[in-house]
């Protein structure tokens, strides 16, 4: 399966580097959209002009977030409808930045997806165990649940994707090993097995300090098929030479 390479530039840059960091990845992008679909999620004030340059490319777009309302009297919130009438594609959900800061539990992951399935929109759920967590070796027990209760119904290949990120490699520059990746992912893949019909066909993402050159050696864990990238999907040649490692 194609690789899925999604950056994630949560709430950084301004106008100016969004429209430059897109370009160039514009640009670039053919020379490794063979291996790998390219998407980039722009803080949501810069998606239109975001989508502007890309569209054409082999770039797509997404949030960094939806609503788990339709529309209305929701202050600050922008719905799913709204992503997709821009232009979206897809839309992070879930993050373990959402879940930590604003209280997301994974039920409101599961409404959320639902209302962006329901728009045509590929949610991206994200899953992972803190460093607590891990220590004591809940982490399969955490990501286990977070993937039982995210889930909305309805799931297929074609409109979610998993992402696991351990919340001790989000930013950190500590990326978990290939063995752990490998475990985790393959524990994510008989969970899902056990639920959907077809569920080989769903990308399962890494996340967490993934760097042009730890790239290589996640690709090519049995069942990482594709990462979600923070830090490093701000330089347009860092984000592209991950693409390249597919
Ligand atoms: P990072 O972020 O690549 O900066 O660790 C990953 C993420 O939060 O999705």
């Amino acid at each position: 399966m194609k690789k899925l390479i999604a950056g994630n530039w949560k709430m950084n840059g301004n106008l100016e580097t969004a429209v430059n960091l897109s370009r160039s990845i514009v640009e670039q992008a053919g020379d490794v959209s063979g291996n790998s679909d390219l998407l980039l999620c722009p803080p949501a004030v810069y998606i239109t002009r975001v989508l502007d340059i890309c569209r054409d490319s082999f770039v797509a777009v997404g949030g960094q977030d939806c609503s788990s309302y339709q529309s209305g009297a929701y202050t600050g919130e922008i719905s799913a409808a709204m992503l997709e009438d821009t232009g979206c594609r897809y839309v992070i959900l879930g993050h373990s930045e959402r879940r930590q800061y604003h209280n997301e539990t994974s039920a409101l992951v599961s409404e959320k997806a639902a209302i962006a399935h329901q728009h045509n929109l590929n949610a991206i759920i994200c899953l992972g165990e803190n460093e607590q967590e891990r220590e004591q070796s809940l982490e399969k027990d955490i990501v286990g649940a977070q993937l039982e209760e995210s889930l909305p119904p309805a799931v297929t290949a074609k409109n979610t994707i998993i992402a696991y990120e351990p919340v001790w490699a989000i930013g950190t520059g500590k990326t978990a090993t290939p063995e752990d990746v490998a475990d985790m992912h393959q524990f994510i893949r008989e969970k899902l097995q056990e639920k959907l019909a077809d569920s080989s066909a769903i990308r399962i993402l890494y996340g967490g300090s993934v760097k042009p050159d730890n790239a290589q050696e996640l690709f090519k864990v049995p069942n990482v098929d594709g990462a979600l990238i923070g830090g490093a999907s701000l330089k347009a040649e860092q984000f592209l030479a991950i693409a390249a490692a597919t």
